[in-house]
């Protein structure tokens, strides 16, 4: 069966939106599987730049069709602010290319305001969300309280119950959180009224994959966040609420263990991390600003969906060879190496230590990086712009090398590298 899946292997924002746009040119259906608008992945396509929350980042192609997975939690004013962005910038976005699952979960204004609230009486123990209302709405649907996108189908029983949602989370606002309760009554008419606009677009997402992979349609699942920040598989509790990972496709499009062709790994040639939590590799100082650069340029490291600066540091071949792992990642795509341009030297990490003790696996998993110091291997860097180059045997020696330790390093395949966020940056391994 023609699956494809894009993982990130890292903390996220590894680029994965402009590998699914050029995988996306030769599949059918592009699905998102798990998160929200916490996600923001970007497409370059010449002057226009989109930034996608909810809405795959495959829909720019527009032979494709895009699908918002069972997995996902959805919130309504994000969707309908993306289809009218996509359809000023005159790419469609009606029910006729795009379909929400029946049984996504909506996120409403009393998840954000618990998201919110959480987060600020977690004091220094902050976990950074988006304050997007995703671990709420994710708790919802754990605890049998959620709303889910079909009851969009019949709108007065369905403001009803927002309204009772809201009323809900009221209590639980106030009594735990001093925070102030929402108009349960507005939020339930403004529901009514995104029912109304959304459920043309409402359907059983799972039916219509299976059904297009089986006529040899091909489909490619897009993650959102990163392996490091899955749920079970990351850096617990510094995660998000949803299931990032490969496997994480089967459940979130209402698939079977169906065959999958290729689970591509996308890694930035460094590493990012917006929000708190352990960061071995973290660089400060000079080569964090290089890294991060200013912020002038639309790539520079400052969050798609919040403008926080990102954490930055040296790629962490320990964590890239957990996340393959866990991932049965068979190929990886490494973006932004036009960024190293001008570093004298360059650091992988290839070992952690603690004490005297050298380990080159996670004893625990990534639940446990605090003990570790991070043990490098340092290669050469390499002063020429590569944004121009498009062909791998015109890529300074250096810079093929250090692709070529990572490859050798984790035991898996680099098929393509990135030089810049436009559509055609790309050079391919084997040219
Ligand atoms: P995602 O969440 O994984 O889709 O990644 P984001 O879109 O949040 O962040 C990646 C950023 O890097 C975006 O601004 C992209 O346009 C940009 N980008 C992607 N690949 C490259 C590349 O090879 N070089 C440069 N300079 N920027 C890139
Ligand atoms: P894309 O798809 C980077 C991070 C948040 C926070 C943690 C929990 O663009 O790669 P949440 O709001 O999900 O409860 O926050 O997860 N986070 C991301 N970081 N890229 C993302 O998505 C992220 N989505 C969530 O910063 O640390
Ligand atoms: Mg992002």
């Amino acid at each position: 069966m023609p699956l494809n899946i894009v993982i990130g292997t890292q903390w996220g924002d590894e680029g994965k939106g402009r590998i699914v746009d050029l995988l996306a040119a030769q599949a059918d259906i592009v699905a998102r599987f798990n998160g929200g608008d916490n996600a923001g992945h970007t497409v370059t396509v010449g002057k226009r730049t989109f930034k996608l929350h909810l809405i795959p980042s495959g829909i720019i192609h527009p032979h494709t069709m895009g699908v918002l997975g069972n997995g996902m939690v959805i919130n309504p004013t994000t969707f309908m602010s993306e289809v009218d962005m996509l359809q000023t910038a005159g790419v469609a976005a009606g029910p006729e290319r795009l379909r929400i699952s029946h049984a996504a979960h909506l996120i409403t204004p009393a998840h954000r305001a618990l998201d919110q609230a959480q987060e600020a009486s977690r004091g220094s123990a902050q976990i950074g969300t988006t304050g997007r209302g995703i671990g709420p709405a994710y708790t919802s649907k754990a605890t049998r309280n959620g709303v889910r996108m079909e009851d969009m189908l019949d709108p007065y029983p369905f403001a009803d119950k927002i309204k009772r949602h809201v009323e809900d989370i009221n209590k639980v606002l106030v009594s735990m959180y001093s925070a102030d309760p929402l108009d349960a009554v507005t939020v339930g008419r403004e529901y009514e009224h995104y029912a109304r606009m959304i459920a043309p677009y409402i359907a059983d997402t799972g039916s219509l994959v299976h059904t297009a992979l089986k006529q040899g349609k091909r489909v490619l699942a897009e993650g959102a966040q990163g392996t490091l920040l899955d749920i079970d598989h990351g850096t617990y509790p510094f995660v998000t609420s949803s299931s990032s990972t490969a496997a994480g496709v089967f459940c979130g499009l209402g698939l079977g263990i169906v065959p999958v062709c290729d689970v591509v790994g996308v890694t930035k040639a460094f590493q990012t991390r917006v929000g708190a939590g352990p960061f071995p590799t973290e660089v400060f100082g000079k080569t964090a600003e290089r890294l991060r650069g200013s912020g002038k340029n639309p790539w520079d490291e400052f969050g798609t969906t919040t403008g926080r600066p990102r954490r930055v540091g040296w790629l962490d071949g320990i964590l890239l060879g957990y996340a393959l792992r866990v991932n049965g990642v068979t190929e990886l795509m490494i973006t932004k190496l036009d960024i190293l341009s001008g570093l004298s030297n360059l650091r992988l990490c290839t070992a952690y230590q603690a004490g005297d003790e050298i380990v080159s696996e996670l004893p625990l998993g990534p639940g446990r990086l605090e003990p570790y110091e991070p043990v490098y291997e340092e290669l050469a860097g390499w002063d020429e712009d590569v944004t121009g180059v498009r062909k791998w045997s015109h890529l300074p020696e250096a810079a093929r090398a250090y692709v070529g330790r990572i490859a050798e390093f984790c035991g898996v395949p680099v098929r393509r590298v990135s030089v810049g966020p436009e559509r055609d940056q790309v050079v391919d391994v084997s040219s």
